[in-house]
């Protein structure tokens, strides 16, 4: 399968993955004149689907976690939301539900580099950032060899890291032009009041509640809401800087397109080391597809393709299916490694 625009359609594709918007299927894996969907699609806020062709039939995008984990955390998390909205108390139980789910499928494979497949809507934007950022949190955990209780405070802070912003008013939250002063520092108190309501109406972990203190927190003093230096920040919150970082940058939103990953680890990568941990940002890229499986790419000998395959440790690098456009209709020329070739490179 692979990645395409929705003005990119054509007559010979069909849908490869379902999309759902609030649980719900618009339109079901298999589907086909999807051009006839494009302004229903355009309405729920998406871009981009995964369709299959000729040439891209035998190429898999993988989700990190399973659908039904990924809905069943939305859910949960969408009851904490409420929960915490309406005065109530959150149970380790519901919490614990959500991250063993992420956890056991997480280490189902050993090694996963992922690109999320999920494609955002408007309506649940919130809550499927959460989860993405517990996932790609998890990851990288994991490659620094963080235990498993780490793991799991990990996890927990991660998915309820945003949990202050339920006391922020959707007005500011939503608001599509530039945000006033007093409209951006209303936004920053989201931190600390999400820690006081983790420390106040939960048993989580001091190590999971500081997620939600400090992950606005940067290396050189910049972030907020203590202006926090180096170690001072916890270990925790500077992974889930990143994760939540890249998540934004890169997820579609329903006022525009999505990021491309290469993008948002250019814009990234320039902080490494002055906002940004340099341990956890190489770690966190050991499982990041910079160009994900089914997505176009122009190379610099002028020829173009999808990304067909990942070659482990080298995002800049995979397997590149070259494609020629013949008469509209895109014909496979031939699968080129670019570990075997260190001349051609891509250009985006
Ligand atoms: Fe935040």
């Amino acid at each position: 399968m692979r990645r395409v625009q929705l003005n990119q359609l054509t007559e010979n594709m069909t849908l490869a993955k379902s999309i759902y918007h609030d649980g719900n299927l618009i339109l079901a894996k298999g589907m086909d004149k999807l051009k006839d969907y494009v302004d229903k699609l355009e309405k729920f806020g998406i871009f981009s689907v995964y369709v299959k062709d000729d040439v891209s039939v035998d190429i898999e995008v993988l989700d990190a976690i399973h659908y039904e984990t990924r809905e069943k955390c939305k859910r949960i998390l969408n009851s904490c939301f409420n929960t915490i909205k309406n005065q109530g108390n959150l149970s380790n139980n519901i919490i614990d539900e959500m991250v063993i789910s992420i956890l056991s499928d997480l280490f189902e494979k050993e090694d996963v580099i992922v690109s999320m497949a999920d494609i955002g809507v408007k309506d649940d934007a919130t809550l499927i950032h959460s989860v993405n950022t517990a996932v790609f949190s998890v990851l990288t955990g994991r490659r620094m060899n963080l235990s498993e209780i780490e793991l799991k405070n990990l996890a927990e802070g991660a998915l309820l890291h945003d949990i202050g912003k339920v006391l922020i008013s959707s007005n500011i939250l939503l608001k599509d032009g530039k945000l006033s002063d007093d409209e951006f520092a209303n936004i920053k108190e989201h931190s600390l009041l999400g820690y006081e309501i983790l420390l106040e109406r939960t048993n989580m972990s001091e190590e999971a509640r500081k997620i939600a203190l400090q992950h606005h927190e940067r290396l050189d003093g910049s972030g907020y809401p203590y202006g926090l230096y180096g170690d001072q920040i916890s270990k925790l919150a500077r992974i889930v800087a990143v994760s939540d970082v890249y998540d934004a940058l890169t997820a579609e939103r329903c006022y525009r397109k999505s990021m491309s990953n290469f993008k948002a680890y250019s814009i990234i990568k320039q902080d490494v080391g002055i906002k940004y941990d340099e341990e956890v940002f190489k770690k966190f890229m050991l499982n990041i597809a910079v160009y994900p499986n089914g997505v176009v790419v122009h190379l610099s000998d002028g020829t173009h393709g999808i990304v067909s395959r990942q070659n482990k440790g080298m995002p800049f690098r995979p397997v590149v299916r070259v494609i020629d456009d013949k008469d509209k209709e895109d014909i496979k020329l031939y699968d080129l490694n670019l570990l075997d070739d260190y001349g051609i490179y891509i250009l985006d």
